[in-house]
Order: C-alpha cells, then sequence, then structure tokens
C-alpha cells in the first residue's frame, strides 16, 4: 500500500481526506496537529522518514481571517514558515507535495476569472502569509501542486454553511452581504481533487505539465448573499427554518476580502481531467448529513 501523508487531519478538508476513497492501491495517513505540527521541522521529517509515503497533501493552516490581523506572526509561522518546513522534507525525502493555497491571494477578478497567473494581490496577514506559504514551498525544490481553492464549506469544523444555519435559528431575518463574489467549494471534493493530484504525482503517468499551480473550486460563481439563499432554501427541504435573507453590505470585518475571487479552473480540467463540482450538490449532501433525521448543525 502506498501512503498519502495529510498535514492538517483535524480540518475540514483534513477530515474529508481521513475518511476519502483513496486510490487503488494507496490509503490515506491523515496526522492533525498534535501529532504533525508543521511548525517542527525536525519533527516532520522524523514522520517522512518513519511513514515513508509515496506523497503528501498539507491541509494544514492558519485560517483566522480576521484574527491574524492581531498575531500576524502566528499566521505567519505557520502558513508561510510552516508550509516551507512541509516543503523542504518533502524534498529531501523526494515525496510530491499537494499544497492548498486560497483565492485570498487575489484582490479583483472584475467579473471574469482568475488564471494561475494572474497578478496577486493580498489584502490582509492571513492572505500575505498563503502568497508567502506559496513562495516557500516553490522554493523549496519539493515536486509540488499548488492548489488555490476559496469558499470551503463541509460537514466537519465551522463555516458559512454551519453559520447561516444557526442564525435561520436565532433570527427572524438574516442580512449578507452581496458585495463579494467567488465560488463556494465542498471540502469533500477538495479532498477527492487533492488525492487525485497526489496519486499522478507520484506515479509514472506525470509529466512537468503536472506540477505548478492550479485552481479549483465549485461552479457556478455567486456573492455571499446567493450563498445564503441556496443554503437556507436546500435547508427548508429538510424542514429547517428558511427566514428570508435580505442584502446587507454594511457588515464589517476586521480584515478586507477580496471582491472578486472568481478562479478560473481550466487548466486543471485540461491537465488533470478534473472537472469544477456543482457546490449546490455538495451543498445537499453536506445538509444531508448535518440535517438527516431533524439534527441540527
Ligand atoms: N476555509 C476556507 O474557506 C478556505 C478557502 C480557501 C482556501 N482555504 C485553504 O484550504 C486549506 C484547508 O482549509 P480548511 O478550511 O480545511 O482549514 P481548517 O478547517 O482551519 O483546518 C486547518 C487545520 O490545520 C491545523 N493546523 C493549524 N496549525 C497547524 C500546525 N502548526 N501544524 C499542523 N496543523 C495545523 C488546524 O488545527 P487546529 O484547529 O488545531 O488549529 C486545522 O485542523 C488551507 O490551506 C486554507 O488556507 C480555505
Amino acid at each position: 500500500m502506498r501512503v498519502c501523508l495529510v498535514f492538517g487531519g483535524g480540518g475540514q478538508v483534513g477530515r474529508e481526506l481521513a475518511r476519502a476513497i483513496p486510490p487503488d492501491g494507496w490509503r490515506v495517513e491523515a496526522l492533525d496537529r498534535a501529532t504533525a505540527d508543521i511548525t517542527d521541522a525536525a519533527a516532520l521529517s522524523a514522520i517522512l522518514d518513519r511513514l515513508q509515503p509515496a506523497a503528501a497533501i498539507n491541509a494544514a493552516a492558519y485560517t483566522g481571517v480576521d484574527k491574524a490581523e492581531s498575531e500576524p506572526e502566528r499566521a505567519y509561522a505557520i502558513n508561510a514558515v510552516g508550509a516551507g518546513h512541509v516543503a523542504a522534507a518533502a524534498a529531501k525525502h523526494k515525496v510530491p507535495l499537494v499544497h492548498l493555497s486560497t483565492d485570498f491571494v487575489f484582490h479583483d477578478a472584475k467579473g471574469g476569472a482568475l488564471a494561475e497567473d494572474a497578478a496577486v494581490d493580498p489584502r490582509g496577514y492571513y492572505a500575505s502569509s498563503k502568497l508567502a506559504g506559496e513562495v516557500e514551498v516553490r522554493r523549496r525544490g519539493a515536486s509540488h501542486a499548488i492548489v488555490r481553492t476559496s469558499w470551503v464549506f463541509g460537514v466537519f469544523g465551522g463555516n458559512f454553511v454551519k453559520t447561516v444555519l444557526r442564525l435561520a435559528h436565532e433570527r427572524p431575518e438574516l442580512g449578507v452581504v452581496d458585495d463579494q463574489r467567488g465560488a463556494p467549494t465542498p471540502a469533500a471534493d477538495i479532498a477527492r481533487t487533492a488525492l487525485a493530484i497526489a496519486r499522478r504525482l507520484a506515479g509514472p503517468d506525470v509529466g512537468s505539465e503536472h506540477f505548478g499551480t492550479f485552481h479549483y473550486c465549485g461552479a457556478p460563481a455567486t456573492t455571499w448573499h446567493g450563498f445564503a439563499e441556496a443554503i437556507l432554501a436546500a435547508a427548508a427541504t429538510h424542514g429547517h427554518p428558511c427566514p428570508p435573507v435580505r442584502i446587507n453590505n454594511e457588515y464589517r470585518t476586521t480584515a478586507t476580502r477580496p471582491v472578486d475571487s472568481t478562479l478560473d479552473c481550466g487548466k486543471l480540467a485540461r491537465l488533470y481531467g478534473i472537472a469544477q463540482p456543482d457546490w449546490r450538490q455538495g451543498l445537499a449532501s453536506v445538509l444531508g448529513e448535518l440535517l438527516a433525521g431533524g439534527r441540527g448543525p
């Protein structure tokens, strides 16, 4: 059995990786922060020595977008320095690495879709630390695929879907911004895609074109307001409360969000045959799991 080692196994994507059906002949070894702290370079090297993985996926990150504004050192220690440690360990052990990154490296697609080589424009410490992580991964010499994704939601951890479901119980009406455009992406689809990329990078059918930077997000693009309406409409089919969602662009966050971070995912489709998932299908299955049998989120 070939091992795909996962860092960040306790997160939204990490837990989906842990329960995903691996490619034939593979097993996933998902390690959470307690077992594999990516800020500890020596520990990472020892883990790779012990497990001898055929590929690795880095899903570990500091994802507190607003909190990063008050603790930027911590965000950089994990998202930049830690990502570099993972890449260095992968390079040393000749293990191909799939590293997850974010649409936050961009600010405004201006109604189009951002290709991998579009000019970056990170705002805030989370965004800058993730961009610095990409730079680290590229310069450490590991064979890698950096996969930028956006608006992650799923069954595990905290996310927008769960927040909307909770607020629908608490409030007669929800106010959500419609001045930020992007694409929700189911964590389970990211996990499947990351595994497919890892398998390819470690396999005999890999070519130089399979390495580099890729975009992967759900379709169609929407706004947070549109996403909230879709969540409640789908949740209503489970008997969940469905208050009206009005547009509220007064909502302020500590960190600046991208205005339009719609990603062009054509490169991944061309080179890997991986299509964008329709996030509405992923939403239906997440809600099915969260709300089945009248269970709350
Ligand atoms: N969430 C989104 O909307 C979004 C959007 C675009 C891109 N992304 C990217 O997608 C990837 C996965 O995100 P996610 O939503 O799954 O994030 P998540 O749910 O916050 O999971 C990240 C995991 O990393 C762990 N972690 C933090 N510091 C660590 C360390 N030093 N060593 C090892 N593990 C550590 C966290 O553990 P603790 O919980 O113990 O801190 C957490 O389990 C990240 O690269 C993120 O930047 C996310």
